[in-house]
């Protein structure tokens, strides 16, 4: 297999922006996996299944149609052919995603797809399970942590335009959603024993990007 960089990490550690800039360092794709399961939660709402109710979910999963871009300078979604890029983010979704991404078929279907992408390699994966489930030999693991506290202002302020998003607010939901995320019985977020951890609490994106760069070159 060419190179994979497995990059895994809780909401918030900063794994989108630094996963971005290493595959742009390296001219390498990337997956940000998230946003599939993202993509299957904002469906499931837009088509009315109660998103708490795994069998609902489960009964549901094979219908949506994904396509994912890999293009780290404009990474694309859809969805039966709708762009989804925007929706995916609300806040809805976001609170929604943990139930809808438990839910073992949902998983596996979107396991295969994420396989399917990867391919031979030459990609940056971003996830919570991606070292661990999706490419378990990847042969570069990253596993990006950050303070909850650090974790929580990010995600504000990625949520600025919604005036219901303080850092309080975001806190606790992600607090919630780190919590049904990390102790799901399928694939739970969970560092894989072979993976790098790098704590971004005190470091810039440019200093992230670069320990990873430096990592994947020792690595490989
Ligand atoms: O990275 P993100 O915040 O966009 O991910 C959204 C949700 O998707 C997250 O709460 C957990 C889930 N997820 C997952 O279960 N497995 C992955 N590989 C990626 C994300």
């Amino acid at each position: 297999m060419s190179l994979v960089i497995a990059m895994d990490g809780p909401s918030g550690s900063g794994k989108s922006s630094a996963s971005k800039g290493v595959a742009r360092a390296l001219g390498l794709r990337y997956l940000d996996t998230g946003a599939m399961y993202r993509a299957m939660t904002w469906w499931m709402v837009q088509n009315d299944v109660p998103v708490d109710d795994p069998e609902a979910v489960a009964a549901r999963a094979a219908d949506p149609v994904l396509e994912v871009g890999t293009d780290p300078s404009a990474p694309t979604i859809t969805v039966d052919g709708t762009d989804v890029s925007e929706p995916i983010r609300t806040r809805e979704v976001t609170n929604a995603v943990s139930a809808v991404s438990a839910v073992p078929a949902v998983r596996a279907r979107l396991v295969v797809l994420q396989r399917e992408i990867i391919g031979t390699g030459g990609i940056v994966v971003e996830g919570r399970d991606i070292g661990t489930v999706v490419v378990p030999d990847a042969p570069v693991k990253v596993y990006l942590t950050a303070s909850e506290q650090v974790r929580a202002q990010r995600r504000a302020k990625d949520l600025a335009a919604d005036p219901a998003a303080s850092v309080t607010v975001t806190l606790d939901e992600q607090a919630r959603r780190d919590r049904l995320d990390s102790t799901r019985t399928t694939s739970p977020l969970t560092r894989a024993a072979d993976a790098t951890e790098i704590d971004s609490t005190e470091l810039g994106l440019a200093e992230v990007i670069e320990a990873v760069v430096r990592l994947a070159k020792e690595q490989t």
